[in-house]
């Protein structure tokens, strides 16, 4: 068998052209216009690539845009004053602090300051827990895209086995979440998890988000399962280097029945995904209905 390839490029700008759409409207219909704020503390250049990347594509969805770029030693008390502000800005209705934080700086605390209502990234304890009991919660940006690229190919997940590779705060442990809201039986493995290749051969869904490349062979795939591939990790290449993930893709792409490529899978959902969460919340803080077929 050869994988149906998921183009994780074509249903972001799918999911971009949906965003915009339902912008037109919010602005139309009640003269609204969704705004997210991105901080970023210091000068990392791969974060600084993110958040350009995030500014240009709030403003040609049409939304309002701001950037608040901080000097690298930034004191903790100027940045939670400058959360609290975005926090009472009407105008704001997402919240974004671009991590990973300079050393001086309590991530969690950071984090915990962010309005949940307001939280796009859906880090905040509030927005974890409410996704863990399955009430209405801010969604993190990967796991949410992996979703709708699984409920697109699927239809219902309802009785997959689905094993995720990986237990972070930012995508294994809320994506095993999502599958389990959407009803599969969820393996959450680890660098501990013993016989890793028999626990991932049992499973319908694969989702590998270990950043260690090109780790899963594909011979631990079950014929025809759905391998989602979180890693993007460089490698070199000669005297220069490349992107892969942490699935072989070649020899994955020739058991799975479809497969997220690296680049142009999972990469490209993630920002997509910010801008819906930021539609959400803009409409649930003016009490209208969500979008549909962009929540979780
Ligand atoms: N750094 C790398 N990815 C992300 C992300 O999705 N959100 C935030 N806040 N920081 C990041």
């Amino acid at each position: 068998m050869t994988a149906q390839v998921i183009d994780g490029k074509a249903f972001a700008a799918r999911v971009r052209a949906q965003v915009g759409e339902h912008v037109g409207r919010l602005k139309a219909e009640h003269g609204l216009v969704p705004g997210l704020a991105v901080v970023l503390v210091g000068e990392d250049p791969a974060s600084q690539v993110y958040v350009r990347s995030k500014g240009k594509q709030t403003v040609e969805v049409g939304m309002k845009s701001v950037e608040h770029r901080l000097e690298v030693d930034t004191s903790e008390a100027d940045l939670l004053a400058l959360i609290e502000a975005l926090n009472a800005d009407a105008s704001i209705h997402g919240i974004l602090v671009q991590l990973p934080l300079p050393k001086h700086l309590n991530e969690e605390l950071v984090i915990g300051s962010i309005d949940p209502a307001k939280d796009v990234d859906g880090f905040h304890i509030s927005n974890v827990g409410l996704l863990g009991t399955g009430q209405k919660s801010m969604v993190p940006c990967t796991p949410l895209g992996c979703l709708m690229m699984l409920r697109d190919h699927h239809g219902s997940l309802s009785g997959m086995d689905a094993v995720v590779i990986g237990r972070s705060n930012i995508v294994g442990k809320p994506m095993a979440q999502l599958l389990l809201g959407d009803s599969c039986t969820v393996t959450i493995a680890h660098s501990r998890t013993k016989d890793l290749a028999d626990v991932v051969r049992r499973a319908d869904i694969v989702v590998a988000a270990v950043g260690r490349p090109e780790m899963v062979p594909g011979d631990w795939i079950k014929p025809g399962a759905t391998v989602i591939d979180v890693g993007i990790n460089r490698v070199p290449n000669g005297e220069k280097t490349r992107l892969v993930g942490d699935v072989d893709y070649d020899s994955c792409a020739a058991v799975a029945g479809a497969i997220t490529p690296v680049p142009g899978g999972v990469g490209p959902m993630t920002i997509a995904c910010l801008l819906a969460n930021t539609l959400t919340a803009c409409c649930r803080a003016n009490g209208l209905p969500e979008p549909e077929g962009l929540t979780a």
